[in-house]
């Protein structure tokens, strides 16, 4: 089996942890399996699946097509569409176009696996005769509309759409037709998402005195994204009361170079000082080991606004062995058991978060109990050697078929 992945990310947000995850995963459970991964940046995710084993092509995208992101389409700011601005990028975009054609024909793949709306269109326009195309569906497209009939136009050419939560299954089917579609749960590596190992010192990277004894440490870990939920976390914090001792954190810094779907950490700090909190929330900013964040707090809180596909957050949290708080709704929904396993709010609700959080804040049982569950539920369903049986098992079904 040969498989090539293409990622127009070098970083690491939450779909290429998981494709990072899928790849170590392979190398241990089909050793034979020869894998390649095509980076449209440089970063630590080519960085990363060079150690693993896996051939790296870097094929820089140009600065026209990485900038142009799906917030920027939803937002109606531009017109193009990905095909228009790949000629609009001219000679540039066409010929890297050609260049990915180009590598993938050498390594001849049996299946090109996509990662993010960009790549399942340029995977697609690039397909080498022979290879299976699957697409790894991380986000909603619904309601992105050019997206959609970028997706749907180009669906024909796709063997395989793994989706990442059922939720996210029902948008591609409701978008794309009869494209043949697989429901992947992501997993987390569970050893480095494990309630033993080193904890950050969160008040010195948030430049905060230390927190006064009996604080109970509750934090939003995220990316920066527009819809992670950081402003209803600080209006939250706002409603606590003092003696509730609650020391809330900001985990995070930007990632992506798609404009404008990113919020910004100084406007944050700003509304922290309105709401009269600046002293009872520290911003850290990005940390590379997000585990050793979450091994830091006592609650671990997401707060998506919008239904989240997935939430890969919450299953890491849980694997942390973390009391966790989540805004129930989407794929999200799907991984919690509302007071068995986690605590479950509606998104968006500020009050019903600000009682989730102020009940574990005043129940050490209640956050241990839920800890330990968490735990069990991520040693159980999100170990990622069965995201590599999964997939494996998708690709020879490819293959063979
Ligand atoms: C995307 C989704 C998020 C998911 C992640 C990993 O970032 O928005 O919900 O956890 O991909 O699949």
């Amino acid at each position: 089996m040969k498989a090539a992945f293409l990622s127009a990310s070098g970083e690491l947000g939450g779909a290429e942890r998981v494709l990072l995850d899928l790849l170590a995963a392979l190398r241990q459970a089909e050793p034979a399996w020869e894998l390649h991964l095509v980076a449209g940046a440089e970063g630590p995710l080519p960085r990363e699946a060079e150690r693993l084993g896996v051939a790296v092509h870097l094929l820089t995208l140009p600065a026209a097509l990485a900038r142009l992101g799906d917030a920027q389409l939803a937002a109606g700011r531009s017109r193009l569409s990905l095909l228009p601005s790949l000629v609009a990028a001219g000679p540039t975009g066409v010929l890297w176009l050609r260049r990915l054609h180009a590598i993938l024909r050498r390594i001849g793949p049996d299946v090109v696996h996509t990662n993010g709306f960009k790549m399942h269109v340029l995977g697609a326009l690039a397909l080498p005769a022979g290879a299976r195309l699957v697409w790894h569906v991380h986000d909603y497209v619904g309601s992105r509309a050019l997206m959609s009939r970028m997706l749907c136009r180009l669906a024909g050419r796709c063997s395989a759409a793994i989706c990442i939560s059922r939720s996210v299954a029902e948008d591609v089917r409701a978008v794309c037709g009869p494209v043949p579609i697989h429901v992947v749960h992501n997993a987390v590596d569970l050893e480095r998402f494990s309630p033993d190992g080193p904890a950050l010192a969160l008040d010195d990277l948030a430049g905060l005195p230390a927190a006064p004894e009996g604080a109970v440490r509750v934090g939003l870990v995220a990316t920066m994204g527009v819809w992670k939920g950081h402003a209803v976390f600080l209006r939250t914090i706002a409603q606590l009361e003092e003696a509730a001792r609650v020391r809330g954190y900001i985990v995070g810094g930007a990632i992506y170079s798609t404009r404008g779907s990113e919020v910004d950490v100084g406007e944050l700090r700003r509304l922290a000082e309105e709401l009269g909190i600046a002293d009872r929330v520290g911003f850290t900013g990005f940390v590379a080991e997000p585990a050793a964040a979450m091994r830091a707090l006592d609650v671990v809180v997401h707060a998506s606004t919008q239904p989240e596909p997935f939430g890969l957050v919450i299953a890491e949290a849980m694997a942390c062995g973390r009391a966790v708080v989540a805004s129930a709704a989407g794929g999200a929904a799907e991984l919690v058991r509302d007071g068995v396993d986690a605590l479950a709010v509606p998104p968006g609700d500020v009050v019903a978060l600000a009682g989730a959080i102020s009940r574990l804040a005043g129940d050490a049982a209640l956050r241990a109990r839920l800890g330990e569950a968490g735990r069990e539920k991520a040693v159980r369903e999100f170990d990622r050697a069965r995201l590599a049986a999964q997939v494996g098992r998708i690709y020879r079904e490819l293959a063979e078929g």
